[in-house]
This record gives C-alpha cells, sequence and structure tokens, in this order.
C-alpha cells in the first residue's frame, strides 16, 4: 500500500502546483517535475519547444526560469529554504535544474507578496494609460532581476522608437513564414481540454501602439479592445545577461519571474514583447540598445491600465500532466 506522501514531499508538490502559474511562451508550459523525497527536479519539454518561433530553444529557457521562480518563491513564502543546482548534469540537457529542501524558517515577507501575486498575474496586452512607473519602483525592481543573476535595461525614451522598429521588423518577419503562422494557428486555437495555447479572449485588437503588441488573433477576433490609451506612461525594460548559455537563459527566466510577480504585487500591470528576440537580425539591434554589453532575453512593457476590468485567465495544464512524484 502506499503510503501518505511525507511532509516535504508535499511542500515540493505544492510549489510544483504554484508553477502552473508561471508566464511561459504561447502559453506552452514546457516543463516537467519530478519529485523524489526532499528533491524535485525541473526538466523541459523539448516537445512544446516553438520549432518556427524558437528555434534555439531560448524562449523555452526563459518559460522554465519562470516555472522554477515561482515554484522557489512558494516555498519562500511558506517558510523553507531551498537550495538551487541549474544544470547539474551535463549528460543530461533537459535536466535544467535539482532543488534540494532545506529546512523550517520564518516565512519571507517579500516573497509572500509575491506569492499572493502568482495567481492575480496576467499578460495584459490593453493600452495603458499615462499615469508613469516612477524610478523608484524601476529601481525596485532591477534590484530583484539583478538579485536573480540577470540585469534590466530601463529602456529610455529615445530608445522607445529602435524597440518599436526592431519589434515591427520581428514581427513582419514572422508574418512572412508560413511555418510561424501555422505554429502561431496551432496554438491559438486549442481545445479547451489541452489546458494551453493563448486565447483570443485575451489578445487585443491591432491599434497603434508605442510599441507593437503582439497579434494573438490573427483571424481577427480579439477579445480585449485597444480603445482609450496609448502606452505613454508605460515603461518598457529589457532584461538580459551576459551570455545566451542555457545557465544563463534559466536565470533569466527566473528574472523575469521576479519582475512580473513584484510588479503585480506593486499594483502594475505588465506584458512581456519577445518578437524582437525571437528573429536573429532584430535581436542584434537590441544588443545595440544594451551598449553591446550583453545578450537581450525579452523585453517587457509595464504600467497602468486604463481599463481595470479583471482579465480572464488563461488556461492552465494540469498538476498530473506536469508533476511526477516517485514513491
Ligand atoms: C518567454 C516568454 C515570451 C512571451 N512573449 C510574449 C509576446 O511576445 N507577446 C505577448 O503578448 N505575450 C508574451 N508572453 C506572455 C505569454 O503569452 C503568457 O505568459 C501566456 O499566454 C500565459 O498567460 P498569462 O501570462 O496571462 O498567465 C511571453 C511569455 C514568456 C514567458
Amino acid at each position: 500500500m502506499t503510503a501518505h506522501p511525507a511532509p516535504a514531499t508535499r511542500q515540493l508538490a505544492s510549489a510544483a502546483e504554484a508553477s502552473l502559474h508561471a508566464p511561459s511562451v504561447f502559453n506552452t508550459q514546457p516543463w516537467q517535475w519530478r519529485i523524489a523525497g526532499d528533491t524535485m527536479e525541473l526538466y523541459a519539454d523539448p516537445d512544446r519547444q516553438l520549432a518556427a518561433t524558437d528555434p534555439e530553444g531560448r524562449l523555452l529557457l526563459l518559460s522554465c526560469g519562470t516555472a522554477l521562480h515561482h515554484a522557489r518563491t512558494a516555498l519562500a513564502a511558506t517558510g523553507w529554504t531551498s537550495t538551487v543546482d541549474r544544470l547539474p548534469d551535463p549528460t543530461q540537457p533537459t535536466l535544467l535544474a535539482r532543488l534540494r529542501l532545506g529546512h523550517a524558517v520564518p516565512a519571507d515577507p517579500e516573497a509572500q507578496r509575491m506569492a499572493a501575486a502568482v495567481s492575480r498575474r496576467r499578460t495584459d496586452r490593453r493600452p495603458f494609460g499615462d499615469q508613469p512607473v516612477t524610478g523608484q519602483t524601476l529601481t525596485k525592481l532591477r534590484r530583484f532581476v539583478e538579485a536573480e543573476g540577470a540585469y534590466l535595461h530601463v529602456v529610455p525614451a529615445d530608445q522607445v522608437p529602435a524597440l518599436a522598429v526592431s519589434t515591427e521588423r520581428a514581427a513582419g518577419a514572422q508574418q512572412d513564414d508560413p511555418a510561424y503562422r501555422e505554429e502561431l494557428d496551432r496554438w491559438t486555437n486549442r481545445p479547451q481540454w489541452r489546458g494551453d495555447g493563448v486565447s483570443p479572449e485575451t489578445a487585443v485588437e491591432p491599434a497603434l501602439r508605442r510599441v507593437p503588441v503582439r497579434d494573438f488573433a490573427p483571424e481577427g477576433n480579439p477579445g480585449l479592445s485597444a480603445d482609450g490609451g496609448i502606452d505613454k506612461g508605460a515603461a518598457y525594460v529589457i532584461v538580459f545577461g551576459m551570455t545566451d548559455r542555457p545557465a544563463d537563459l534559466l536565470r533569466g527566466g527566473e528574472a523575469l519571474s521576479a519582475l512580473l510577480l513584484l510588479a503585480t504585487a506593486d499594483g502594475l500591470a505588465t506584458a512581456p514583447l519577445s518578437e524582437a528576440v525571437e528573429v536573429a537580425w532584430t535581436r542584434h539591434l537590441l544588443t545595440s540598445l544594451l551598449s553591446d554589453l550583453g545578450e537581450p532575453y525579452i523585453a517587457v512593457r509595464l504600467g497602468y491600465p486604463l481599463d481595470h476590468e479583471p482579465l480572464p485567465p488563461q488556461a492552465r495544464r494540469s498538476p498530473a500532466e506536469i508533476i511526477r512524484i516517485e514513491r
């Protein structure tokens, strides 16, 4: 007969469940967890890699990093230490992290605020209003990103046109690629039972924006209106790192998660923008915005939406599909 799982296993399973809410490219949720005793392993799921949009698997690694950070945050918020070994076995490149549960400690209040934001956070593609994001908020976000081992570039106003052009050119190149169009079509028309993909309900109608937003409703049925704001007060940031090695991209994803959760906890709306990093030559344009000092991982739009109507949650896969507990 199977015994009840040990307390350590229960803690880890509940942290892995928190990671189901993590953001991922096209909502592919390309990860798997395996739990044994006090150890939990994160695996990339290469079958969920987007061959046309993400041929090198950079966005897959960023997505897995957000899941890892969500799980770490859930543990810290319930008062557990943990240690993480990233890419621990060179012979198993899909084994991205081995997380070992430590001991009980007083819960970390900052982690509690971020954990409370996990189920509230949404990618908000609506236009943001005029209220600016303060320098103080951006400084705090930068500190959190740096604590995760990545860097944050706050795009100054005179660089926003370059970000816009890079994004627009990347989107244009992708629209000319039948393999991209087929992939987008597949991930925006998912049967509900799959619990993944981007539903047109969360897509916004095409409109003039400071930086274009990906068209997730290519059939022309977006659920969100673009009326009322032009992203005037939005801040644009780029999460970047020193290399595009898997361990650094994984940390980039952890930093992205920290940024999104902290911003949500502080009342900001957030929307990742990755088109410009998906196409090699526009990614190089972004590198020049970083004074050629790093490797751009992803851009994010931050701000205050005019419309406060809560956004529908995007579907998620079930824990049974993603978490395996060895007994
Ligand atoms: C690596 C990565 C890249 C993403 N790129 C984009 C993007 O280019 N445009 C966009 O609107 N959303 C983007 N997203 C957001 C995802 O579409 C979103 O996380 C997913 O659909 C789940 O929805 P949720 O964030 O509301 O939970 C990205 C997310 C991640 C983690």
